[in-house]
């Protein structure tokens, strides 16, 4: 875990002696460990406990004149936030955006993966309150280490225990992990929507977020591939060492993706392209006409996937279909029609996945026609499985 930046949160259980533990393990393996804790979290642990053993000060309240923006300042240098242990007025904070202390602050901040270690007594644990919490966090890709059976600082015996250190660190190795199982093969990957211009003001576009393209890249670089990313606009930042390539409108993309086929072993194609754009691009913003509608031609876009297939290329070609019915059957519609090696269909019309989230419910389909329906995952992991097959494909084609 060299040069990995974790941020520790630490909630006021009687669990958080461990984190103590937890924190010593992580800088022992390397990690640059920077502590947060929660407003009452230094009734267990004092802050200063936690600063001597990570080497730097712990972010304990947000009425520090000196560091009013640490949060922010702490988020940003973070490749991951773990909560141990997680209370559940901390689980109910995070999941429902609230802001009144150093944790559910930094929490707000953190743009990165965040995983969460829960421990609280089993009644509490098994309140219908907490689970619609957990749920909730996990539709967004937050991860888990569910609590362990033990003996529980109320006395009792049951389920609740903060999960042991050792496969909280388990867990958290495996984000830094770094395998080179795609050394010297070549993505060439679109994310994100397209906007057409109808005039200087106005577009047509859809609610891509590009999450699952930009997670598809950053999995690819993990893992030693190389990457040429396109991508339509959004608000990701690209991943590091990708080789960057924006674009606006369909034709653009079009453009970009036919230029670099040739250069790349495998295309990802999941940019939710949009299929027409306006006839006409007016010069000036488009003015209304008092009561009047207005009524705009549209002209289909190219299909890219169908340029592609045309060149025949032999190279290992994935696309995406967001379905809001019939999954199945329009996904292998479209595996046939644009001779894909794979598709990844989704059910935009299911509540919690899909376009904005960060999770995601898919089902793979090979050429083969054979299907896989994968339970719901952060968009990082179902890249990982996509991954995982294409890998397995290019070795056995
Ligand atoms: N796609 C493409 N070019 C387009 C439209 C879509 O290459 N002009 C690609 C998408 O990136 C995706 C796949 O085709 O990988 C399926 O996209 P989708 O929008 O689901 O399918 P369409 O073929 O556009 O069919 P429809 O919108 O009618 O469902």
């Amino acid at each position: 875990m060299k040069n990995a930046k974790i941020v520790l949160g630490v909630s006021a259980g009687i669990a958080a002696y461990k984190a103590v533990e937890l924190l010593r393990l992580l800088v022992k393996e390397g990690a640059e460990v920077r502590v947060v804790m929660s407003a009452n979290a230094g009734q267990f642990v004092t802050p200063l406990t936690f600063a001597a053993l990570s080497g730097h000060p712990v972010y304990h309240s947000v009425f520090d004149a000196q560091n009013s923006m640490e949060h922010i300042r702490v988020a940003e240098n973070a490749d991951l936030l773990v909560v141990a242990p997680a209370t559940a007025s901390t689980l109910a904070k995070m999941a429902h955006g609230l802001a009144d202390d150093a944790l559910s602050c930094l929490h707000l901040a953190f743009k990165g993966p965040v995983l969460v270690c829960p421990a609280m007594n089993e009644g509490m644990w098994g309140h219908p309150a907490v689970k619609d919490n957990i749920a909730l966090l996990k539709s967004r890709g937050v991860e888990f280490v569910d609590p362990e059976s033990g003996e529980l600082a109320c006395g009792v015996i049951g389920l609740g225990r903060l999960a042991d250190t050792n496969v909280i660190l388990d867990k958290v190795r495996g984000y830094f992990s770094q395998r080179d199982d795609l050394t010297g093969i070549r993505f060439l990957i679109t994310a994100g929507p397209t906007h057409e211009a109808i005039d200087p003001v106005r577009y047509l576009s859809n609610p891509s977020s590009g999450k699952m393209g930009y997670a598809v890249a950053e999995q690819v670089m993990a893992r030693g591939g190389q990457v040429v990313l396109i991508s339509g606009p959004t608000h990701l930042k690209p991943p590091p060492g990708v080789d960057f390539k924006p674009c606006k409108r369909a034709d653009e993309m079009n453009t970009l993706v036919q230029e670099q086929f040739e250069n790349c072993d495998v295309l990802v194609m999941s940019a939710a392209v949009g299929d027409f754009a306006a006839e006409k691009l007016e010069k000036e913003k488009i003015k209304k006409q008092g009561d009047e509608g207005l009524i705009l031609k549209l002209v289909a876009t190219k299909d890219i996937l169908l340029e592609v297939a045309k060149r025949n290329s032999g190279k290992l070609v994935v696309g995406f279909a967001a379905e809001s019915q019939n999954l199945v059957e329009s996904a292998l519609e479209k595996l046939r029609k644009k001779n894909l090696d794979f598709i990844v269909a989704n059910d935009i019309s299911a509540p919690g996945i899909g376009f904005q989230s960060d999770s995601n419910q898919v089902t793979i389909i090979d050429r083969e026609e054979k299907i896989e329906d994968l339970p719901l995952k952060p968009k990082r992991e179902i890249a990982d499985l996509l991954l995982d097959r294409i890998l397995f494909r290019l070795k056995h084609p």
